[in-house]
This record gives C-alpha cells, structure tokens and sequence, in this order.
C-alpha cells in the first residue's frame, strides 16, 4: 500500500497515528487484524506487530549496526534472534562489514537500511514507511526499493509505504490512498489510480 499526497498533508501524521505516537480525534478508529488500537500505547501497538520506520531514520546512533539490530529483536523469542537478524544481512549486505561500526557513523543509506531492518527484526506484521528516499542519492534509493519489493514479494509483510516519488511506490503497491490536508481524497487500486488523469499529472507529468 501507498500513500501519497503534498508535503503537509498529513502523511506522517497519519503514520504516528497509526503507530500509536499521536492521539487521533475523540471518535476516530484505527483497526488493525480486527482489534481498535486507538487509545493503546505505542509499545503495545508495537508488540501487536506494527513496525514503524519514521522519517529521517532513527537509529541509535551511539550502538553498533549489532546493537541496533539486537535490540530491535528483544520482543521475539531468544531462539529466533539469530536467525532473524541474518536475514536483515541477508537482505541488505551492506551492513555485514559494517556489524561492529557506530550507527550514527554510517552513511545517510546505510542508515536507511539499518532503520528498515529494524523493523524487520521484531517480526512484525505491518511496517509503516515514512519516505525512505528522502535525502539519499536516487542510486542508493534504487538500491532500497530493491530490496523492499523483494520484501515484498517474498514475505507475508505487508509495507504502507509514504513516499513523495510515485513512481517508486507505485511498483510496490496493490493500493494507493491520496492524502490531501488530513484527509483521503481518493484512494483504489494502483490499476485505476495509476489511470486517472489528476494523479498523472501531479505525480508523473515530469520525466
Ligand atoms: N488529520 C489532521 N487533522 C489536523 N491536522 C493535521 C492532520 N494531519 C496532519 N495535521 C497537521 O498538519 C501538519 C503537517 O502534517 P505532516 O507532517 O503529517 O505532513 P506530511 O504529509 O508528512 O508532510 P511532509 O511531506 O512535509 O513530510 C502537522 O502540523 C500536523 O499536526
Ligand atoms: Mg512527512
């Protein structure tokens, strides 16, 4: 899934709302696998299986890409750890020679990486993904959503993906939600979306 829309729109907003971190408006719902989550913290929500990947990447900056990763991998059972955290280097090679390195030290991709194999780690359900891209080169980004389709055709996670550069999200996604100040202002499948001749010119007129 996508979500796209202007900045300010609401986008991450949305994500935090979502993830627990902003309290919607009295009367709103957010269901997730059948259960209201409105109201739950975000370490339950978390724990429910909702990852969060927030704008700019947060990661320790001070603990190793190791650390990082061990950490985010507390919530599973001992026994899973280990295999679990080879996957993410599995997935993204880059940060096998990296192991031992300071997060904060890496570069602005390799932060980005670490950040999703975060959420990768804490077997969660659904990761939200607040614009991956932003500030990196677009050959490193190219090299992100590589590996986040083969996420996405390889695994049972499902990805919101909020990303500015349709053209990236849309290859990942099956729906595509438009925000436009703090509300839906449509939303189907990538098929009818990808049709509709506002969306291609706000989002694909160029190049
Ligand atoms: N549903 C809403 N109702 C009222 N205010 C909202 C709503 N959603 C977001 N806002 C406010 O709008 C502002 C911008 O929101 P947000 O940062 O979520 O936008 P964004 O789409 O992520 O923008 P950007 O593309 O710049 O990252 C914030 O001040 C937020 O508090
Ligand atoms: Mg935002």
């Amino acid at each position: 899934m996508s979500v796209l829309g202007p900045n300010g729109a609401g986008k991450t907003t949305l994500l935090r709302t979502i993830s627990g971190l902003v309290r919607p408006e009295a009367g709103a719902s957010i269901r997730f696998q059948g259960k209201e989550i409105v109201g739950c913290t975000p370490y339950r929500i978390a724990k429910g299986g909702i990852a969060h990947v927030p704008e700019g990447r947060q990661v320790f900056p001070a603990m190793s890409v190791n650390e990082n990763l061990e950490v985010a991998s507390v919530r599973i059972p001992r026994s899973r750890r280990r295999e679990r955290i080879d996957s993410v280097y599995d997935l993204f090679s880059e940060l096998v020679s990296r192991k031992d390195q300071q997060a904060g030290s890496l570069s602005g991709g390799e932060q980005q990486m670490l950040a999703i194999g975060r959420a990768i780690v804490s077997e969660c359900e659904l990761v939200l993904i607040d614009e991956p891209s932003m500030g990196l080169a677009p050959i490193v980004v190219q090299r992100i959503f590589k590996t986040l389709k083969d996420i996405v055709r390889d695994t049972a996670l499902t990805l919101l993906l909020v990303e500015q550069n349709a053209k990236l999200s849309l290859p990942l996604s099956d729906r595509i939600y438009v925000l436009s100040q703090g509300a839906i202002a449509m939303e189907g499948p990538v098929s009818e979306i990808h049709g509709n001749q506002m969306i291609q010119d706000m989002y694909f007129a160029k190049g």
